[in-house]
């Protein structure tokens, strides 16, 4: 069975179960044709993110569900790097978003907000007038200002000079006035930060590369800002002309916890999310470069654990949400001692509440559908997807198709260490594949 459609009723877990166990991948929502050109088309190819996801999804279940001719709102709680936001706002329709990271909020803000291409020319004159004697090679300490983060903590990523040329060019940035314009720049050197620091360009967590030498970041900003120049100028021409000179009507993206939603009851048509995943990414840690120098943390313990899906959870809100399939992967695992049983328990209870929020801002009619995972901790099968569906059963929605997809090229490790649940490099050959497939679960709101 490639996907299915269901009639309005509630599924028992057992139900459950089996519907998942008869899935089949379904070829067109695979989108294997797709070249990374495709899939960082317009501004998606601004910053890179962990479990990115790749646009034709959106867009699939865009066409699928909405109808141009009304006027809708789209909304991801866990917005990321803001593929929904971006694919939402080019289609004309509103867009409301969260995510708990000031990074994802950043990088949504600079992708879905088109900047006149003319106006952006001036400003980008401007910058390379302000910083011109950077073409030359390096400028001393103090011929120039800067503006230096506060934790020394820098010093384990940054060779001074590379260190110093940034501050020059945070500096400058930061004398934009105009707060789009300036999240545009802010983006773009947030996405250079790495290459030009001793960050492990292949780790999926932090680690120092010794051996590689960290670019000069002058020169690598302005190759990357050609490339979003580029983009935006593209952007601006895709969008309707009302979002051009009202985008702030149109978009609406906060820094806030998914598990208590700012947006009013009954306000979104459709939300498009892949939430984070239990043990994937310490996304708190992912970004450390650009939290430590837009000034975003100030301890980045305290920062992990507003994070769902960290796997040292320490937070004591009281446990919400029942589910059969979720009880029997922890007792499976209590007996296997896999360890990670608290930091599940906590997602799966973190989701329950987020699921119940999903349900609040819907419209009556309205659809949630989460793209996630599932994979095998010492050989048990987490059930991610198959726990949701019990879960926003229970918080009202009823389940109308689940989508099996084969991931391609989705950015996203593929192999997982069996028994720490850890991802790993894809060299080791007892390692087991992490995500090779994902489902998209369409609940409905009666
Ligand atoms: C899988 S990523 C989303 C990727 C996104 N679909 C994209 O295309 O870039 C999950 C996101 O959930 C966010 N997140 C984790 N805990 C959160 C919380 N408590 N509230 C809101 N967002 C949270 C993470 O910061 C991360 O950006």
């Amino acid at each position: 069975m490639p996907s299915i459609a269901l009639k309005e009723r509630l599924l028992s877990a057992s139900q459950i179960l089996d519907l998942f166990a008869g899935l089949q991948p379904d070829p067109a929502w695979s989108f294997a044709e797709c070249t990374p050109r495709d899939t960082c088309r317009l501004t998606h190819g601004y910053h890179r993110y962990p479990a990115k996801f790749i646009p034709q999804i959106v867009d699939k279940l865009l066409d699928s569900y909405t109808n141009p001719r009304w006027p809708t709102v789209v909304n991801d709680l866990f917005m990321g790097s803001g593929t929904t936001i971006a694919c939402a706002i080019e289609r004309g329709y509103r867009a409301t978003g969260t995510d708990i990271n000031e990074v994802a909020c950043l990088i949504t803000r600079a992708k879905s907000t088109p900047l006149d291409p003319e106006k952006l020319e001036r400003r980008r004159l401007w910058l390379y007038e302000r910083l011109r004697p950077l073409d030359d090679g390096y400028v001393s300490n103090g011929a120039l200002p800067a503006i230096l983060p506060g934790s020394e903590r820098i010093d384990t990523w940054f060779p001074e000079r590379q260190k110093h040329e940034l501050g020059q060019i945070l500096a400058a940035l930061m004398e934009i006035e105009d707060e789009d314009e300036r999240n545009f720049f802010l983006c773009c050197f947030s996405h250079i930060l790495k290459n030009c620091s001793l960050w492990h360009m292949g780790s999926t967590k932090p680690a120092r590369d010794l051996s590689r030498e960290p670019r000069r970041p002058w020169p690598t900003f302005l190759v990357h800002l050609q490339k979003m120049t580029d983009r935006n100028r593209a952007f601006w021409h895709t969008v309707p002309p009302a979002v051009r000179t009202h985008i702030h009507e149109y978009l609406d993206v906060r820094c806030h916890d998914a598990r208590e939603l700012p947006f009013p009851d009954n306000s979104v048509d459709i939300q498009i999310t892949s939430p984070p995943y239990v043990t994937s990414y310490e996304y708190a840690d992912l970004h450390q470069l650009t939290a430590l120098w837009l000034h975003y943390v100030h301890d980045l313990r305290d920062f992990r654990q507003k994070f769902i899906g960290t796997s040292r959870p320490t937070n004591h809100r009281p446990y919400h949400g029942r589910s059969a399939i979720a009880e029997e992967i922890l007792a499976q695992m209590e007996t296997a001692n896999v360890g990670l049983v608290p930091s599940i328990r906590r997602f799966f209870s973190d989701m329950s509440e987020c699921f119940a929020e999903s349900y609040r801002i819907l419209k009556p009619g309205g659809r949630a559908c989460y793209v996630i995972g599932n994979t095998q901790l010492k050989g048990i099968a987490v059930r991610n997807a198959e726990v949701f569906v019990e879960l926003m059963q229970e918080a009202g929605f009823v389940l109308e198709r689940v989508i099996m997809r084969q991931i391609p090229s989705k950015i996203l490790p593929q192999r997982r260490d069996p028994n720490s649940g850890r991802f790993v490099s894809h060299q080791i050959p007892q390692c087991v594949e992490a995500y090779p497939v994902e489902y998209i679960i369409i609940m409905r709101k009666p």
